[in-house]
Protein backbone atom coordinates (compact mmCIF):
# COMPACT_ATOMS: atom_id res chain seq x y z
CA UNK A 1 0.00 0.00 0.00
CA UNK A 2 2.74 2.63 0.92
CA UNK A 3 3.90 3.25 -2.93
CA UNK A 4 0.03 3.85 -3.64
CA UNK A 5 -0.78 6.63 -0.71
CA UNK A 6 1.95 9.78 0.34
CA UNK A 7 1.79 12.67 2.58
CA UNK A 8 3.20 15.94 0.62
CA UNK A 9 2.03 19.87 1.27
CA UNK A 10 -0.48 21.24 -0.41
CA UNK A 11 1.53 23.50 -2.12
CA UNK A 12 1.16 22.72 -5.26
CA UNK A 13 4.91 23.23 -6.35
CA UNK A 14 6.27 21.48 -3.19
CA UNK A 15 7.26 18.46 -4.53
CA UNK A 16 8.20 16.84 -0.47
CA UNK A 17 6.32 14.11 -0.41
CA UNK A 18 6.80 11.67 3.74
CA UNK A 19 5.69 7.93 4.28
CA UNK A 20 2.55 6.75 5.50
CA UNK A 21 4.38 6.05 8.38
CA UNK A 22 5.49 9.89 9.49
CA UNK A 23 3.13 11.56 12.26
CA UNK A 24 2.89 14.68 10.93
CA UNK A 25 0.34 17.10 10.48
CA UNK A 26 2.71 20.14 8.90
CA UNK A 27 5.10 19.95 5.59
CA UNK A 28 8.58 19.54 8.24
CA UNK A 29 10.26 21.75 5.43
CA UNK A 30 7.67 24.43 4.83
CA UNK A 31 4.93 24.37 7.40
CA UNK A 32 2.66 23.40 4.95
CA UNK A 33 -1.22 21.72 5.74
CA UNK A 34 -0.73 18.21 4.61
CA UNK A 35 -3.08 16.10 1.78
CA UNK A 36 -2.79 12.41 1.39
CA UNK A 37 -2.66 12.13 -1.95
CA UNK A 38 -2.45 8.49 -4.28
CA UNK A 39 -0.76 7.47 -7.50
CA UNK A 40 -4.12 6.59 -8.88
CA UNK A 41 -2.73 4.26 -11.68
CA UNK A 42 -1.80 2.09 -9.00
CA UNK A 43 -5.32 2.14 -7.42
CA UNK A 44 -8.64 -0.22 -8.77
CA UNK A 45 -11.09 2.34 -8.67
CA UNK A 46 -14.18 1.31 -10.44
CA UNK A 47 -14.98 3.02 -13.40
CA UNK A 48 -18.54 4.39 -12.15
CA UNK A 49 -19.82 5.43 -8.50
CA UNK A 50 -22.49 2.92 -8.70
CA UNK A 51 -20.16 0.06 -8.83
CA UNK A 52 -20.12 1.09 -5.31
CA UNK A 53 -23.86 0.02 -4.78
CA UNK A 54 -22.55 -3.97 -4.82
CA UNK A 55 -21.68 -3.45 -1.04
CA UNK A 56 -24.40 -3.18 -0.25
CA UNK A 57 -25.69 -6.46 -0.17
CA UNK A 58 -22.61 -7.26 1.78
CA UNK A 59 -22.99 -5.88 5.36
CA UNK A 60 -21.93 -8.45 7.55
CA UNK A 61 -18.02 -7.27 6.74
CA UNK A 62 -17.75 -4.29 8.17
CA UNK A 63 -15.97 -2.17 6.02
CA UNK A 64 -18.83 -2.75 3.47
CA UNK A 65 -20.92 -1.71 6.24
CA UNK A 66 -19.37 1.53 7.11
CA UNK A 67 -20.39 4.50 5.18
CA UNK A 68 -17.08 5.08 5.06
CA UNK A 69 -14.91 2.04 4.41
CA UNK A 70 -17.48 0.73 1.61
CA UNK A 71 -15.59 3.30 -0.09
CA UNK A 72 -11.86 2.50 0.41
CA UNK A 73 -10.81 2.28 -3.24
CA UNK A 74 -11.15 6.33 -3.39
CA UNK A 75 -8.89 6.63 0.51
CA UNK A 76 -6.59 3.96 -0.40
CA UNK A 77 -4.43 4.61 2.50
CA UNK A 78 -4.71 1.45 4.74
CA UNK A 79 -4.09 -2.30 4.92
CA UNK A 80 -7.49 -3.66 5.21
CA UNK A 81 -6.76 -5.72 8.86
CA UNK A 82 -5.79 -2.16 9.98
CA UNK A 83 -8.70 -0.19 9.62
CA UNK A 84 -10.35 0.87 12.71
CA UNK A 85 -14.06 1.07 12.37
CA UNK A 86 -17.33 1.16 14.61
CA UNK A 87 -19.75 1.71 12.18
CA UNK A 88 -19.66 5.25 11.06
CA UNK A 89 -21.31 6.66 8.21
CA UNK A 90 -25.21 4.91 8.65
CA UNK A 91 -26.27 8.58 7.43
CA UNK A 92 -28.78 9.58 5.13
CA UNK A 93 -29.50 12.08 2.89
CA UNK A 94 -33.04 13.79 3.27
CA UNK A 95 -35.22 15.80 0.69
CA UNK A 96 -37.27 18.21 2.75
CA UNK A 97 -39.91 20.38 1.19
CA UNK A 98 -40.74 22.01 4.95
CA UNK A 99 -36.88 23.55 4.74
CA UNK A 100 -37.19 24.20 1.32
CA UNK A 101 -40.04 26.45 1.96
CA UNK A 102 -38.33 27.79 4.65
CA UNK A 103 -35.36 28.63 2.51
CA UNK A 104 -37.04 29.64 -0.78
CA UNK A 105 -36.59 26.40 -2.66
CA UNK A 106 -39.11 25.04 -5.51
CA UNK A 107 -40.39 22.03 -3.98
CA UNK A 108 -37.89 18.72 -4.18
CA UNK A 109 -34.95 20.96 -4.05
CA UNK A 110 -33.87 21.23 -0.91
CA UNK A 111 -31.87 18.12 0.62
CA UNK A 112 -30.16 17.46 4.32
CA UNK A 113 -27.37 15.57 5.36
CA UNK A 114 -27.92 13.97 8.38
CA UNK A 115 -24.58 13.43 9.63
CA UNK A 116 -25.69 13.39 13.19
CA UNK A 117 -27.06 9.74 12.89
CA UNK A 118 -22.90 8.86 13.41
CA UNK A 119 -22.14 7.01 16.27
CA UNK A 120 -21.02 9.68 18.15
CA UNK A 121 -23.68 12.25 17.12
CA UNK A 122 -21.57 13.91 14.41
CA UNK A 123 -19.83 14.08 11.01
CA UNK A 124 -16.80 13.66 13.12
CA UNK A 125 -16.95 9.92 12.76
CA UNK A 126 -16.29 9.97 9.18
CA UNK A 127 -12.69 11.75 9.83
CA UNK A 128 -11.87 9.75 13.18
CA UNK A 129 -12.27 5.86 11.62
CA UNK A 130 -9.54 7.79 9.29
CA UNK A 131 -7.29 8.97 11.88
CA UNK A 132 -8.09 6.08 14.26
CA UNK A 133 -7.09 3.53 11.43
CA UNK A 134 -3.69 5.88 11.00
CA UNK A 135 -3.03 5.79 14.77
CA UNK A 136 -3.34 2.06 14.66
CA UNK A 137 -1.03 1.54 11.55
CA UNK A 138 1.96 3.83 13.67
CA UNK A 139 1.05 1.75 16.86
CA UNK A 140 0.04 5.09 18.66
CA UNK A 141 -0.41 4.24 22.22
CA UNK A 142 -2.07 7.59 23.07
CA UNK A 143 -4.58 10.06 20.87
CA UNK A 144 -5.04 13.84 22.10
CA UNK A 145 -7.29 16.81 20.74
CA UNK A 146 -8.62 19.97 21.06
CA UNK A 147 -12.14 20.58 20.32
CA UNK A 148 -15.44 22.45 20.70
CA UNK A 149 -16.97 19.68 22.06
CA UNK A 150 -17.86 16.90 18.68
CA UNK A 151 -14.18 15.84 18.00
CA UNK A 152 -13.74 14.88 21.72
CA UNK A 153 -16.72 12.95 21.65
CA UNK A 154 -15.57 11.45 18.76
CA UNK A 155 -11.95 10.38 19.23
CA UNK A 156 -13.35 9.12 22.95
CA UNK A 157 -16.24 6.71 21.32
CA UNK A 158 -13.04 5.07 19.21
CA UNK A 159 -10.83 4.78 22.09
CA UNK A 160 -13.27 3.49 24.03
CA UNK A 161 -14.68 0.92 21.70
CA UNK A 162 -11.88 -0.09 20.16
CA UNK A 163 -9.19 -0.05 23.30
CA UNK A 164 -6.69 0.50 20.65
CA UNK A 165 -5.28 4.02 22.69
CA UNK A 166 -6.00 5.81 25.13
CA UNK A 167 -7.19 9.61 24.83
CA UNK A 168 -6.52 13.02 26.10
CA UNK A 169 -8.97 15.91 25.00
CA UNK A 170 -8.53 19.67 25.72
CA UNK A 171 -11.68 21.70 25.91
CA UNK A 172 -12.00 25.11 26.37
CA UNK A 173 -13.64 26.22 30.02
CA UNK A 174 -17.38 26.79 29.70
CA UNK A 175 -17.47 26.74 25.99
CA UNK A 176 -18.65 23.37 25.76
CA UNK A 177 -22.38 22.16 24.83
CA UNK A 178 -23.43 19.55 27.56
CA UNK A 179 -23.72 16.37 25.82
CA UNK A 180 -20.54 16.46 24.01
CA UNK A 181 -18.91 17.00 27.19
CA UNK A 182 -20.91 14.31 28.57
CA UNK A 183 -19.87 11.87 26.05
CA UNK A 184 -16.06 12.41 26.71
CA UNK A 185 -16.42 11.61 30.65
CA UNK A 186 -18.55 8.68 30.03
CA UNK A 187 -16.34 6.91 27.10
CA UNK A 188 -13.41 7.28 29.41
CA UNK A 189 -11.03 10.32 28.12
CA UNK A 190 -9.26 12.48 30.13
CA UNK A 191 -10.43 15.54 30.03
CA UNK A 192 -8.69 18.80 30.50
CA UNK A 193 -10.19 21.82 30.43
CA UNK A 194 -8.56 25.15 29.41
CA UNK A 195 -8.78 28.15 30.94
CA UNK A 196 -9.34 29.77 27.59
CA UNK A 197 -11.38 28.87 24.37
CA UNK A 198 -11.14 26.47 21.39
CA UNK A 199 -8.01 28.69 19.80
CA UNK A 200 -6.23 28.61 23.38
CA UNK A 201 -6.90 24.52 23.46
CA UNK A 202 -5.57 23.55 20.12
CA UNK A 203 -2.34 25.55 20.41
CA UNK A 204 -1.87 23.69 23.51
CA UNK A 205 -2.79 20.14 22.23
CA UNK A 206 -0.13 20.95 19.38
CA UNK A 207 2.68 21.47 21.64
CA UNK A 208 1.50 18.81 24.04
CA UNK A 209 1.18 16.60 21.43
CA UNK A 210 5.09 17.39 20.08
CA UNK A 211 6.46 17.20 23.11
CA UNK A 212 5.40 14.15 24.50
CA UNK A 213 5.01 12.50 20.76
CA UNK A 214 0.98 11.82 21.45
CA UNK A 215 -0.91 11.26 18.33
CA UNK A 216 -2.53 14.35 17.32
CA UNK A 217 -6.31 13.61 16.15
CA UNK A 218 -6.98 17.61 15.08
CA UNK A 219 -8.29 18.43 11.65
CA UNK A 220 -4.58 19.13 10.71
CA UNK A 221 -4.53 15.59 10.89
CA UNK A 222 -4.61 15.07 7.27
CA UNK A 223 -5.91 11.22 7.75
CA UNK A 224 -8.99 12.95 9.45
CA UNK A 225 -9.74 14.50 6.24
CA UNK A 226 -9.78 11.40 3.78
CA UNK A 227 -12.58 9.85 5.84
CA UNK A 228 -14.77 12.97 5.79
CA UNK A 229 -14.50 12.61 1.79
CA UNK A 230 -17.06 9.88 2.31
CA UNK A 231 -20.28 12.34 3.16
CA UNK A 232 -19.87 13.64 -0.25
CA UNK A 233 -19.40 10.40 -1.71
CA UNK A 234 -22.83 9.23 0.48
CA UNK A 235 -24.30 12.77 -0.74
CA UNK A 236 -23.99 11.84 -4.71
CA UNK A 237 -25.56 8.17 -3.23
CA UNK A 238 -28.21 9.78 -1.96
CA UNK A 239 -29.32 11.55 -5.13
CA UNK A 240 -28.49 8.35 -7.33
CA UNK A 241 -25.36 9.75 -8.17
CA UNK A 242 -26.29 13.08 -9.66
CA UNK A 243 -24.35 15.82 -8.74
CA UNK A 244 -26.12 18.77 -7.08
CA UNK A 245 -26.20 22.39 -7.46
CA UNK A 246 -24.96 23.60 -4.18
CA UNK A 247 -23.16 21.81 -0.83
CA UNK A 248 -23.45 24.18 1.92
CA UNK A 249 -21.80 23.43 4.99
CA UNK A 250 -20.97 25.28 8.76
CA UNK A 251 -17.51 26.43 8.73
CA UNK A 252 -15.06 26.71 11.74
CA UNK A 253 -12.31 25.11 11.79
CA UNK A 254 -12.26 24.41 8.11
CA UNK A 255 -11.83 20.63 7.78
CA UNK A 256 -15.23 19.74 6.14
CA UNK A 257 -15.29 21.87 3.48
CA UNK A 258 -11.41 21.21 2.47
CA UNK A 259 -12.16 17.54 2.36
CA UNK A 260 -15.30 18.09 0.47
CA UNK A 261 -13.24 20.26 -2.42
CA UNK A 262 -10.57 17.45 -2.49
CA UNK A 263 -13.40 14.43 -2.48
CA UNK A 264 -14.70 16.35 -6.08
CA UNK A 265 -11.30 17.46 -7.30
CA UNK A 266 -10.12 13.99 -6.77
CA UNK A 267 -13.86 12.65 -8.17
CA UNK A 268 -13.14 14.72 -11.21
CA UNK A 269 -10.33 13.92 -11.79
CA UNK A 270 -10.99 10.38 -11.66
CA UNK A 271 -13.72 10.56 -14.37
CA UNK A 272 -16.23 9.73 -11.68
CA UNK A 273 -18.56 12.87 -12.12
CA UNK A 274 -18.89 15.09 -15.10
CA UNK A 275 -19.27 18.42 -13.28
CA UNK A 276 -18.33 20.05 -9.81
CA UNK A 277 -20.83 21.31 -7.42
CA UNK A 278 -20.98 25.09 -6.16
CA UNK A 279 -19.87 25.03 -2.10
CA UNK A 280 -21.18 27.21 0.19
CA UNK A 281 -19.46 27.85 3.60
CA UNK A 282 -21.23 29.60 6.87
CA UNK A 283 -19.66 31.26 9.54
CA UNK A 284 -21.31 32.13 12.48
CA UNK A 285 -21.37 36.14 12.83
CA UNK A 286 -20.02 36.40 15.91
CA UNK A 287 -16.58 33.84 14.62
CA UNK A 288 -16.11 34.71 10.99
CA UNK A 289 -12.84 34.97 9.82
CA UNK A 290 -13.09 32.95 6.81
CA UNK A 291 -15.97 35.59 5.57
CA UNK A 292 -13.90 38.32 6.62
CA UNK A 293 -10.58 37.00 4.30
CA UNK A 294 -12.54 36.04 1.59
CA UNK A 295 -15.53 37.89 1.55
CA UNK A 296 -13.93 41.51 2.30
CA UNK A 297 -10.34 40.95 1.96
CA UNK A 298 -10.08 38.89 -1.15
CA UNK A 299 -8.11 36.79 -0.18
CA UNK A 300 -7.97 33.62 -2.51
CA UNK A 301 -6.27 30.35 -2.96
CA UNK A 302 -4.34 32.00 -6.13
CA UNK A 303 -3.05 28.56 -7.57
CA UNK A 304 -1.52 27.52 -4.00
CA UNK A 305 -0.20 30.91 -3.52
CA UNK A 306 -2.70 32.77 -0.85
CA UNK A 307 -1.58 35.94 0.24
CA UNK A 308 -0.04 35.27 3.59
CA UNK A 309 0.81 38.94 4.39
CA UNK A 310 -2.97 39.75 4.51
CA UNK A 311 -3.21 36.60 6.51
CA UNK A 312 -0.80 37.98 8.92
CA UNK A 313 -2.20 41.68 9.15
CA UNK A 314 -5.66 39.98 10.15
CA UNK A 315 -4.67 37.57 12.93
CA UNK A 316 -2.01 40.52 14.07
CA UNK A 317 -4.97 42.98 14.05
CA UNK A 318 -7.38 40.35 15.84
CA UNK A 319 -4.94 40.13 18.74
CA UNK A 320 -3.79 43.60 18.90
CA UNK A 321 -7.91 44.03 19.79
CA UNK A 322 -7.98 40.98 21.26
CA UNK A 323 -11.11 39.95 19.85
CA UNK A 324 -12.51 36.63 20.77
CA UNK A 325 -14.71 33.82 18.68
CA UNK A 326 -18.42 34.48 20.31
CA UNK A 327 -21.45 32.45 19.27
CA UNK A 328 -24.15 30.27 20.56
CA UNK A 329 -23.41 27.65 17.80
CA UNK A 330 -20.34 26.72 20.45
CA UNK A 331 -19.02 24.20 17.64
CA UNK A 332 -18.22 26.63 15.29
CA UNK A 333 -16.60 29.14 17.61
CA UNK A 334 -13.59 29.21 15.99
CA UNK A 335 -10.99 32.71 14.95
CA UNK A 336 -8.02 30.42 13.98
CA UNK A 337 -9.34 28.00 11.15
CA UNK A 338 -6.25 25.84 10.88
CA UNK A 339 -7.44 24.33 7.51
CA UNK A 340 -7.91 27.92 6.40
CA UNK A 341 -6.01 27.82 3.18
CA UNK A 342 -6.88 24.18 2.30
CA UNK A 343 -10.58 25.56 2.53
CA UNK A 344 -9.44 28.15 0.02
CA UNK A 345 -8.45 25.63 -2.25
CA UNK A 346 -11.17 23.96 -1.72
CA UNK A 347 -13.45 27.42 -2.47
CA UNK A 348 -10.94 27.92 -5.47
CA UNK A 349 -12.35 23.99 -7.20
CA UNK A 350 -16.19 24.35 -6.59
CA UNK A 351 -16.39 28.20 -7.74
CA UNK A 352 -17.42 28.62 -3.39
CA UNK A 353 -18.83 31.68 -1.79
CA UNK A 354 -18.87 32.56 1.68
CA UNK A 355 -21.65 33.80 3.93
CA UNK A 356 -22.00 34.82 7.81
CA UNK A 357 -25.10 34.14 9.91
CA UNK A 358 -26.32 35.70 12.88
CA UNK A 359 -27.36 33.69 16.37
CA UNK A 360 -31.00 34.46 15.42
CA UNK A 361 -30.92 32.80 11.88
CA UNK A 362 -28.98 30.11 12.96
CA UNK A 363 -31.04 29.18 15.83
CA UNK A 364 -34.78 29.81 14.05
CA UNK A 365 -33.03 27.77 10.67
CA UNK A 366 -32.23 25.12 13.82
CA UNK A 367 -36.13 25.01 14.59
CA UNK A 368 -37.08 24.81 11.29
CA UNK A 369 -35.32 21.79 10.92
CA UNK A 370 -36.17 20.26 14.33
CA UNK A 371 -40.03 21.06 13.45
CA UNK A 372 -39.86 18.57 9.81
CA UNK A 373 -37.83 15.55 12.28
CA UNK A 374 -34.69 14.59 13.25
CA UNK A 375 -33.06 17.67 14.43
CA UNK A 376 -29.31 19.49 14.79
CA UNK A 377 -27.56 21.52 16.83
CA UNK A 378 -26.84 24.85 16.00
CA UNK A 379 -23.83 24.93 14.70
CA UNK A 380 -25.51 23.02 12.26
CA UNK A 381 -28.81 25.30 11.80
CA UNK A 382 -25.91 27.36 9.95
CA UNK A 383 -25.74 25.69 6.49
CA UNK A 384 -29.77 26.16 6.44
CA UNK A 385 -29.51 30.00 7.38
CA UNK A 386 -26.77 30.28 5.45
CA UNK A 387 -28.57 28.33 1.94
CA UNK A 388 -31.77 31.33 2.60
CA UNK A 389 -29.56 34.18 2.75
CA UNK A 390 -28.15 32.99 -0.44
CA UNK A 391 -31.67 32.48 -1.99
CA UNK A 392 -32.69 35.63 -1.19
CA UNK A 393 -29.72 37.18 -2.20
CA UNK A 394 -30.44 35.71 -5.23
CA UNK A 395 -27.30 33.81 -5.52
CA UNK A 396 -28.72 30.02 -5.28
CA UNK A 397 -32.22 29.76 -7.30
CA UNK A 398 -35.39 28.35 -6.25
CA UNK A 399 -34.76 25.66 -9.19
CA UNK A 400 -31.24 24.79 -7.79
CA UNK A 401 -30.40 21.35 -5.88
CA UNK A 402 -29.09 22.35 -2.65
CA UNK A 403 -27.52 19.73 -0.04
CA UNK A 404 -27.19 21.69 3.05
CA UNK A 405 -25.05 19.24 5.78
CA UNK A 406 -26.58 19.13 9.29
CA UNK A 407 -23.19 18.09 11.12
CA UNK A 408 -24.06 17.40 14.54
CA UNK A 409 -27.36 15.65 16.48
CA UNK A 410 -30.02 17.90 18.18
CA UNK A 411 -29.02 16.23 21.56
CA UNK A 412 -25.63 17.66 21.42
CA UNK A 413 -26.62 21.22 22.51
CA UNK A 414 -30.12 20.72 24.63
CA UNK A 415 -29.35 23.85 26.70
CA UNK A 416 -28.95 25.93 23.54
CA UNK A 417 -32.77 24.41 22.50
CA UNK A 418 -34.56 24.88 25.77
CA UNK A 419 -32.96 28.12 26.00
CA UNK A 420 -33.89 28.97 22.42
CA UNK A 421 -37.92 27.54 23.08
CA UNK A 422 -38.24 29.11 26.09
CA UNK A 423 -37.73 32.30 25.06
CA UNK A 424 -34.24 32.67 27.45
CA UNK A 425 -32.50 34.60 24.96
CA UNK A 426 -34.88 37.30 24.82
CA UNK A 427 -32.29 40.23 25.64
CA UNK A 428 -30.23 38.56 22.46
CA UNK A 429 -33.53 37.98 20.04
CA UNK A 430 -36.98 37.28 19.64
CA UNK A 431 -37.20 33.48 18.71
CA UNK A 432 -39.62 32.97 15.67
CA UNK A 433 -40.31 29.66 15.94
CA UNK A 434 -41.02 29.17 19.42
CA UNK A 435 -42.58 26.58 21.34
CA UNK A 436 -42.37 27.34 24.95
CA UNK A 437 -43.14 24.82 27.75
CA UNK A 438 -46.50 25.90 29.22
CA UNK A 439 -46.58 25.75 32.76
CA UNK A 440 -49.79 24.24 34.39
CA UNK A 441 -50.61 23.52 37.80
CA UNK A 442 -51.46 19.94 38.60
CA UNK A 443 -54.82 19.72 38.46
CA UNK A 444 -57.33 18.14 36.15
CA UNK A 445 -59.40 21.10 34.77
CA UNK A 446 -56.46 23.79 34.52
CA UNK A 447 -55.45 20.70 32.45
CA UNK A 448 -58.53 20.00 30.54
CA UNK A 449 -58.87 24.57 30.17
CA UNK A 450 -55.37 24.64 28.48
CA UNK A 451 -56.02 21.21 25.80
CA UNK A 452 -59.40 23.07 24.86
CA UNK A 453 -56.99 26.03 23.77
CA UNK A 454 -55.16 24.11 21.13
CA UNK A 455 -56.03 24.69 18.21
N1 LIG B 1 -20.58 21.58 12.89
C1 LIG B 1 -20.31 20.92 14.01
C2 LIG B 1 -21.44 20.27 14.73
C3 LIG B 1 -18.99 20.86 14.52
O1 LIG B 1 -18.73 20.19 15.63
C4 LIG B 1 -17.96 21.52 13.81
C5 LIG B 1 -16.59 21.50 14.28
C6 LIG B 1 -18.30 22.18 12.63
C7 LIG B 1 -19.61 22.19 12.20
C8 LIG B 1 -17.28 22.87 11.82
O2 LIG B 1 -16.59 21.94 11.04
O3 LIG B 1 -14.27 22.49 11.68
O4 LIG B 1 -14.77 21.08 9.71
O5 LIG B 1 -15.27 23.52 9.69
N2 LIG B 1 -16.23 21.09 15.41
C9 LIG B 1 -14.85 20.90 15.86
C10 LIG B 1 -14.81 20.18 17.18
C11 LIG B 1 -14.04 22.11 15.77
O6 LIG B 1 -13.85 20.37 17.93
O7 LIG B 1 -15.69 19.39 17.44
P1 LIG B 1 -15.14 22.28 10.48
Amino acid sequence: MTDVAFQSSIHPGNEHCYGLDEVLTACPETGDLLDIQYDWDKVPVPSSMREFEARWGNRHNPLDFSGVWRFRELLPFAPEDKIVTIGEGQTILQQSDHVGKFVGLNPGQLHLQYEGLNPSGSFKDNGMTAASTHAHMVGAKFAACASTGNTSASLAIYAGTTGLFRVIVFVGSGKIAYGKLSQALDYGAVTLQIQGDFDDALKQVRDVCREAGIYLCNSVNPFRLEGQKSIMYRVLEGLQWEVPDWIVVPGGNLGNSSAFGKAFIELKQLGLIDRIPRLAVINAGGANTLYQLFEHDGLRWNDGNPDQALIKKFYDQMDAENRRANTLASAIEINRPVNLTKCLRALDACDGVVREVCDAEILDAKARVGAGGFGCEPASGASVAGAKLLRQQGIIAPSDRVVCILTGHQLKDPTATVNYHAGKDGEKFVPEFRNAPIVVENDFTKIMDVIHQIG
